[in-house]
């Protein structure tokens, strides 16, 4: 597996272009199966976990081709309704295929999903909202096994918010008969994108981005030609880098309206941010100053992903901060090996206590998950020394080439890849 080497202590300035989102991307390919013809997806970022996405999409039936940012995808040949161990497990994702198999083939068989091991993760609510739109679904020997005739619309209430539930039962009830009601619907902006996307394809979807969303099912959906917002998660990471080196960004294509929950914070941290149009700018002081009390939340909270890049932040900076996290109950792997670069965090539960010292030292760490492994990054850019970043294919599943878009702003990293 292939390893970062950072040499702590540049300052990162300079402008930098984000790429399209990695969590808008994946539910629109899979909801592209659902087209009756072939649809062109613009500004796809070059992911391990798009790229898993297409195999699975591959294994169905569908043709796909990726070149320069865009797929093509023509979903005419989908054959196959089972997705095997292997493909299934290479991500999170690959759930996002439930709603669109049945609704499409009336059948769908798989192993469980599987994505970073930042807590249990488990399916229930997905399933549950499917069962409601009428499909049979079963768990027996490590598979879930279901079958549908036509989808019936109806009315959802989730218990608690889910991004991915939400984005299944809103593809699923795109060609069911009748009104699905989605209560308690995760807001995150790729809904909001999902929503536009599936509305590009001839569906009848309104109200994504607030707690109810209601689709009207259609027969049929057409394939369409579509581009992908840019990343919030992706753009709040570079601005975390920059800021721990005191440096000074202008990021371009950024979603910056979306990103009013992560600037808030880099604000309190000390940073001047300005955001207009899809531009942000942001200069960092010297010595940032803790953000106090961060917790996360379904959107418009702080976002879970962004939770580990931030303790890299309080652990350099002055004063002392407390982060909880509410989301996932395995975010915090990354604070021993923080600790191991001389940070002081202590941890009880789902709190972080976080007191900043004026240095972080080069330390040999290891990515235990996507976004743990850039808020270890960020600590080895900060550093004083050499450090090693093993098990670098996590980082890759949400960031396109990472290691050139820091070089690019003045970081001296490299890639070592594995022989
Ligand atoms: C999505 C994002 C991920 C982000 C997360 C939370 C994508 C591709 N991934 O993941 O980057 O960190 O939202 O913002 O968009 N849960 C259940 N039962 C379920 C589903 C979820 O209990 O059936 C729980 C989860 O364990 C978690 C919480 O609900 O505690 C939120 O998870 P969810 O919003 O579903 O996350 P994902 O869609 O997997």
């Amino acid at each position: 597996m292939d390893t970062y080497h950072i040499s702590g202590g540049n300052r990162l300035e300079g402008s930098c272009r984000v790429n399209g989102a990695k969590n808008a991307v994946l539910p629109i390919l899979a909801a592209s199966l659902m087209g009756k013809g072939g649809s062109r997806i613009k500004n796809c970022p070059g992911l391990s976990d798009v790229y898993a996405m297409i195999s699975i999409l591959e294994s169905t039936g569908c043709a796909i081709d990726f070149k320069s940012g865009i797929i093509d995808i023509s979903p005419k040949n989908i054959q196959n309704a089972e997705i095997s161990e292997e493909l299934m497990s290479s991500l999170r994702s690959s759930i996002f295929l439930m709603g669109p198999m049945l609704a499409v083939c009336g059948e769908f068989t798989a192993g469980y999903p599987g994505g970073c091991a930042i807590g249990s993760r488990p399916i229930d609510m997905h399933i549950y909202a499917l069962r409601i739109l009428g499909a049979e679904i079963e768990e027996t020997d490590g598979k879930i096994r279901c079958r549908s005739g036509r989808l019936t619309g109806g009315e959802i209430k989730f218990p608690a918010v889910s991004v991915g539930a939400t984005e299944n039962a809103m593809m699923a009830a795109a060609l069911a008969q009748g009104t699905t009601v989605i209560k308690n619907a995760a807001r995150e902006p790729e809904i909001a994108e999902l929503e536009r996307f599936l509305n590009c394809m001839g569906a009848s979807v309104k109200g994504a981005g607030t707690g109810t969303i209601t689709i009207e099912g259609r027969k049929d959906l057409q394939g369409c030609e579509f581009s992908v917002m840019p990343d919030r998660i992706e753009a709040g990471t570079i601005l975390a880098a920059v800021a721990a080196t005191g440096g000074e960004v202008l990021l371009t294509e950024a979603p910056v309206r979306e990103m009013k929950n992560i600037t808030k914070v880099l604000r309190k941290s000390g940073c001047h941010v300005h955001g207009e149009g899809s531009f942000i700018y942001m200069k960092a002081p010297k010595r940032l100053r803790s953000a106090g009390y961060i917790e996360t939340n379904p959107y418009p909270g702080f976002p879970t992903d962004m939770q580990s890049q931030i303790m890299t932040l309080m652990c350099v900076s002055e004063g002392s901060g407390v982060i909880c996290e509410n989301i996932f109950e395995q975010r915090f792997q990354t604070a021993p090996y923080l600790k191991k670069m001389g940070a002081d965090i202590r941890i009880d539960g789902k709190y972080a206590f976080i007191k900043g010292k004026e240095k972080l030292f080069g330390a040999r760490l290891r990515a235990e998950d996507l976004r743990g492994g850039a808020a270890l990054v960020i600590a080895a850019l900060c550093a004083q020394g050499e450090s090693y970043i093993e098990n670098v294919c996590l980082i890759d599943r949400g960031y396109d080439k990472l290691d050139m878009m820091l070089k690019n702003l003045g970081a001296n990293i490299q890639r070592i890849k594995e022989e």
